[in-house]
């Protein structure tokens, strides 16, 4: 009895140790008990294709402990991901995330928010087919996700008929998911997306990207996992966005939204998206140390994605061969800021009065990220560039950036050039007054850049930021498009509605008609009717989206519209044009 009571102890002794062991092992080793299944944050999706390979990027809310990629025949090939944290990604007060529904439910700051990157290179392809492909994500509890089977390429070589699908300004704006879902549902699978610029609002803003409550973040959209509501006449239509970029690589341009300004000051991302502060002025008052955070940064965009680099500047521009294009991504981009000449405007023409006595506070007018007048970093390397084999020889020659060099749109006023700041004192020498003038003349695109693509013959510029469809023709037979009314619009200037300009200064402030003296082209196919009518060079409507197709097959660039207030209507092929 007593060896059995003994023999019972022990082994009570023993369970005990083991339960004391196991939490001690659970608490060092960081293990969360995780209550649900786990789930991917998103789809993977591709990038930076070579002749050879193509990354597998995707994303978790877990670290986990293991994450890989399967693919080729029966998915017996294995790629491991290389896994890193996103630094700078939080939600805030305006985040529509989880249970926060309105502002400041559960969120009254920016908070971080932990978010895990995977990416995994998958190599020795050859191109001749396409491969199929399916991630995986091990958590640390040891259960695991995987995504669907997808088909992944390496870039295609010269010779490949492709389709390029055209697109810009995301931004969660209403028709993106109708848009994308009516891009998958025409032109079918396409071969890569070229995006001009702003992906999202709020670049530092998590749910943007990954899970917004309105059911229309970015990667939701270009996966095909959108839900994005319309009530038409009482009438609800769901739209799912598309499944692109699971099988084709993107690449995109800075624009102003993948900006975020100063760290850590505001109250909100808002803020901070919102107090971009130009680097010579930061070095002034804050030095050299933490200038980026004093300043601006793209980190987030930098983070998400992984693009072509060039040395000068790596992934802010670059330039890339993908079949028969050689496409060339340029850093053009400002600070945008209110028109309004109110006291209470910090806007592109003045300070706000509040604020005159103190710099730091001042938003210094429309910044502009990065130098590209002639002689610039930029421009050296773009000149470069224009000279090189792979420019040169080239089949089709185009040009991405997110500024507009010629709309009617409302965000090419006033000329991209660097804000002449205009001080006014007073006896005493107090701050009266602070303006900003951008004269036209100076216009680093019209002025430096443009010249030089015509030179080497760029057969294309592509661009966004007005969110308009439109498109001019130089003289010497370089097309322009801007398909950025893709999820809603800022209007068209070219009869009746005014830009809103000052007063002054007509010849530096258009407000109405293209500010750099072309004319508009109307649509070949189907032009829309205008209120009189007749028809118009535009598309500018939130009701009508829009989204163009490069056909590198064809010559052709179409533009295709749909009218999303009549979700059974068709789509409508409404220009195309020919690329020499
Ligand atoms: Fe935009
Ligand atoms: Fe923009």
């Amino acid at each position: 009895m007593l060896r059995y009571l003994t023999k019972r102890k022990i082994l009570a002794a023993l369970f005990i140790l083991v339960i004391c062991l196991s939490v001690v092992y659970g608490c060092f080793s960081g293990q969360k008990a995780f209550s649900s299944a786990p789930q991917l944050l998103t789809d993977p999706f591709l990038q930076l294709p070579t002749q050879s390979s193509v990354r597998v990027l995707w994303f978790t809310e877990f670290a986990g402990s293991k994450h890989n990629v399967a693919y080729g025949d029966n998915l017996q090939q294995t790629a491991v991901a290389n896994t890193t944290k996103l630094s700078r990604t939080r939600e805030d007060q305006e985040s529509k995330v989880g249970n926060q529904k309105e502002n400041g439910q559960v969120y009254k700051q920016p908070v971080s928010r932990d978010i895990w990157r995977h990416e995994a290179q998958v190599v020795g392809l050859t191109g001749l087919k396409r491969v199929s492909y399916r991630v995986t994500s091990v958590r640390e509890d040891g259960k695991s996700i995987s995504s669907n089977t997808f088909t992944l390429a390496p870039t295609p070589t010269p010779g490949t008929p492709l389709k390029i699908l055209l697109t810009s300004d995301h931004q969660l704006k209403p028709m993106i998911a109708a848009n994308l879902q009516k891009v998958v549902e025409t032109v079918g699978k396409v071969d890569a997306v070229w995006l001009a610029g702003d992906t999202v609002n709020i670049a530092d803003r998590a749910s943007e990207w990954f899970d917004d409550n309105g059911g229309g973040a970015f990667f939701p959209c270009l996966q095909g996992r959108a839900k994005f509501e319309r009530d038409v006449n009482g009438k609800k239509t769901s739209f799912l966005g598309g499944e692109i970029i699971q099988h084709a690589p993107m690449f995109t341009s800075i624009g102003n939204h993948e900006v975020m300004g100063r760290f850590g000051k505001g109250g909100s991302l808002g803020d901070e998206f919102n107090d971009a502060f130009p680097r010579p002025v930061a070095m002034k008052l804050y030095g050299e140390k933490s200038l980026k955070d004093n300043s601006y940064n793209t980190d987030t965009y930098e983070e998400i994605f992984t693009l072509p680099e060039s040395k000068e500047g790596g992934e802010s521009y670059y330039a890339v061969s993908f079949g028969d294009v050689r496409l060339v991504v340029l850093y053009a981009t400002n600070m945008w800021r209110t028109p309004n000449m109110d006291a209470e405007a910090r806007g592109k023409y003045r300070e706000r009065d509040k604020d005159l006595q103190n710099p730091e506070n001042w938003g210094y007018g429309q910044v502009i990220f990065e130098p590209i007048a002639k002689g610039s970093k930029q421009y050296n390397w773009l000149e470069k560039e224009l000279n090189s084999p792979e420019f040169k020889q080239a089949k089709y020659k185009v040009v991405m950036f997110h500024h507009p060099p010629h709309s009617l749109g409302d965000n090419i006023v006033p000329a991209y050039t660097n804000p002449v700041q205009i001080i006014e004192r007073d006896a005493n020498r107090n701050v009266k007054t602070v303006r900003y003038k951008y004269p036209k003349k100076s216009d680093y695109l019209i002025r430096d850049v443009i010249p030089l693509l015509e030179a080497a013959k760029v057969q294309m510029v592509f661009y966004g930021h007005s969110h308009i469809w439109n498109r001019f023709l130089s003289q010497s037979g370089m097309h322009f498009l801007e398909t950025s009314n893709v999820g809603n619009t800022y209007g068209a200037f070219l009869s009746g509605d005014k830009r809103s300009v000052p007063s002054g200064d007509k010849k530096d402030y258009a407000a109405l008609g293209d500010p750099n003296g072309l004319e508009p082209v109307l649509p070949t196919i189907a032009p829309l009717p205008g209120k009189d009518g007749k028809p118009i060079p535009y598309i500018a409507s939130n009701d009508m989206t829009a989204f163009s197709n490069f056909d590198t097959g064809m010559a052709t660039v179409s533009s295709y519209r749909f009218d999303t207030s009549q979700p059974d209507s068709k789509v409508v092929k409404f220009d195309e044009f020919q690329l020499r």
